[in-house]
């Protein structure tokens, strides 16, 4: 059974343990500072992109509550598309062995691509991605990322956007997940084991 929040918004139960699962998560970034952070993204972007419109991708699953929140917060035309991935490995990293499990259904031609990713890790699911992108020919493509682990960084990946970086930390919520669970926190935490 699933304890729900304790009055530190953490999804826990006692002292910010999960009863079933033993997972301790705490809170690295509130819902309300990471509202804050993509609100500034979308000003950030619109402003960038002015006169233009946005060809925003979404990577399914991490990508999807960041990317439907900062589609929220862009005020220039945005069309919006779906790529779902996935990368061999364990639990808690990718292998770089990348599989499209779901391809965009609209063409890439022409447009002002934005890539909206979840987290970027060692860079080598984009390291992959971003080739097969250009193939399509774009106008321009720059990825958008809510977290970042620069000291992770095991190919070299151009980040234009990034909400947080931060330390070599596992984290969940906010569309990340611990084998396919915690994507639904509306906040950002860390996982100790
Ligand atoms: P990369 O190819 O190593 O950059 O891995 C990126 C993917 O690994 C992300 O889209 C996540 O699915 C996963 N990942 C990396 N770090 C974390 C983490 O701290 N929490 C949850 N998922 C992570
Ligand atoms: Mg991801």
């Amino acid at each position: 059974m699933l304890t729900g929040r304790n009055n530190r918004g953490e999804f826990a139960g006692v002292e910010g343990e999960n009863m079933e699962q033993k997972d301790h998560i705490k809170v690295l970034f509130s819902e309300a500072e990471v509202d804050a952070r993509i609100r500034d993204l979308g000003a950030q972007i619109s402003a960038d992109y002015a006169g233009k419109e946005l060809h925003l991708i979404c990577i399914l699953k991490g990508g999807a509550f960041f990317a439907c929140e900062l589609a929220k917060r862009i005020t220039i035309p945005v069309s919006i598309d779906f790529m779902c991935v996935s990368s061999y490995g364990n639990e808690k990293s990718s292998s770089g062995i990348v599989k499209i499990v779901k391809d965009l259904d609209d063409p890439l031609e022409g447009k002002d691509v934005l890539i909206a990713e979840d987290i970027i890790d060692s860079g080598r699911t984009l390291s992959y991605l971003i080739p097969v992108l250009h193939k399509r020919n774009p106008k321009s493509i720059e990825i958008c990322t809510l977290l970042n682990k620069p000291e992770r960084r095991e190919t070299d990946v151009f980040v234009k956007y990034t909400g947080f970086s931060i330390p070599d930390e596992f984290v969940v919520g906010y569309g990340l997940d611990y084998a396919q669970k915690y994507r639904n926190l509306p906040y950002i935490g860390t996982m100790e084991e």
